[in-house]
């Protein structure tokens, strides 16, 4: 299905209905499932929300690693809620990518075969229990950064999905950030971890916003449908000027020779992360990239029975229902 709805795509953008279908985002409106759309804009979505889901799936296995290993009852049920967490914005999100005439199998086997990507930060490892805390703080810190102004975005229940998870996402940056502040108070060692972490983590978490500006292909386009509200070098930008001072209140020092307060510009000053092996782990060469995509094609051979059996139980209920009319 999804195949045919990009073939179809050169044929189906009017002038007039595009202009008007544009003067309706430039309103403020709200795009609904059923509403006419370009099929850029659908394939925009669809490539947006489904890697955007994807990261949700793919981002519980670093944390979930930790779940047996938490070092109290305590810190083990949090993390635990918080990976279900991840797993709900995962399927709010495939449920509103669906409404875009796409199947969840589909962006399933899109994942598993390359052609569709998910966020970059989940192809490094969690090392030690201070990584749950840099995950919590900085991963999550960075995703609301990206997702609060998406709570506004024009697609009606891609903009609805949002307001739940950045309010689940808020409590997994606290939560994180509360590992730190126990880490930075405990042993001098304790502190340490947390400092590693912080060196490993700092530069994979500045390019979870993209490419710089310049080398953004889709920004334009998705910034004025609203399907992006801010560029990726502004809200890398605002990520880095709230999170500086967090690492400051830890004691901690973010790992940046060049890091430095601009008067004029009113932010920080900072060393653009490692393009070039951000593309690499794009490409599937980072260093855990091979591991979570075996991962997940193990999760999903060994789910087929399960999805068999829901889809006979549905249709033998359906059966059962037209039988009685
Ligand atoms: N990881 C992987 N791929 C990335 C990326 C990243 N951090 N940043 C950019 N890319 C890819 C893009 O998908 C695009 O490739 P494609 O054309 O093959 O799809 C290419 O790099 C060029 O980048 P662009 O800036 O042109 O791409 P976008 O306009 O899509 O911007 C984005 C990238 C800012 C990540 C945007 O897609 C976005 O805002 N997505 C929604 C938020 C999201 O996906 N968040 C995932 C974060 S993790 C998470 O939320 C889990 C939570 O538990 C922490």
């Amino acid at each position: 299905m999804y195949a045919q709805m990009i073939k179809s795509e050169a044929t189906s953008d009017d002038p007039e209905k595009l202009a008007a279908f544009q003067a309706r985002i430039d309103a403020g409106e709200k795009i609904e499932p059923k509403d006419w759309m370009p099929e850029g804009y659908r394939k925009t979505l669809i490539r947006q929300i489904g890697q955007h889901a994807h990261s949700e799936i793919v981002g519980q296995l670093p944390e979930g690693n930790w779940i047996t290993r938490a070092p109290s009852l305590e810190r083990k049920a949090i993390l635990l809620a918080k990976v279900q967490d991840e797993a709900g914005h995962g399927l709010y999100l495939y449920c509103a990518a669906e409404t875009l005439g796409v199947s969840r199998d589909e962006m399933t086997e899109m994942l598993l075969d390359g052609r569709m990507k998910y966020s970059s930060i989940f192809a490094y490892p969690t090392l030690t229990w201070a990584d749950m805390g840099a995950v919590g703080w900085l991963v999550d810190g960075a995703a609301i950064m990206n997702q609060v102004p998406l709570q506004r975005t024009s697609f009606g229940p891609y903009a609805r999905a949002m307001i739940r998870i950045c309010k689940e996402e808020s409590f997994h940056q606290r939560q994180g950030f509360d590992i730190m502040m126990k880490m930075c108070s405990g042993t001098p060692a304790q502190k340490q971890m947390a400092q590693d972490a912080l060196n490993r983590f700092w530069f994979p978490a500045l390019m979870m916003f993209g490419p710089s500006d310049a080398e953004s292909t889709h920004s334009a386009q998705s910034m004025a449908w609203k399907i992006k509200m801010n560029s990726n070098d502004e809200l890398r930008q605002k990520f880095v000027d709230q999170t500086v001072p967090q690492a400051e209140y830890l004691g901690l020092t973010v790992p940046d020779d060049t890091l430095a307060w601009n008067e004029e510009k009113g932010g920080y000053d900072f060393a653009e992360p490692d393009w070039d092996e951000f593309f690499e782990v794009l490409k599937g060469n980072g260093p855990c990239s091979v591991d979570r995509i075996a991962t997940r094609k193990k999760a999903w051979d060994d789910g087929q029975w399960v999805r068999e059996g829901l889809m006979a139980h549905a249709a033998k209920k359906r059966a059962a229902k037209v039988a009685a009319e």
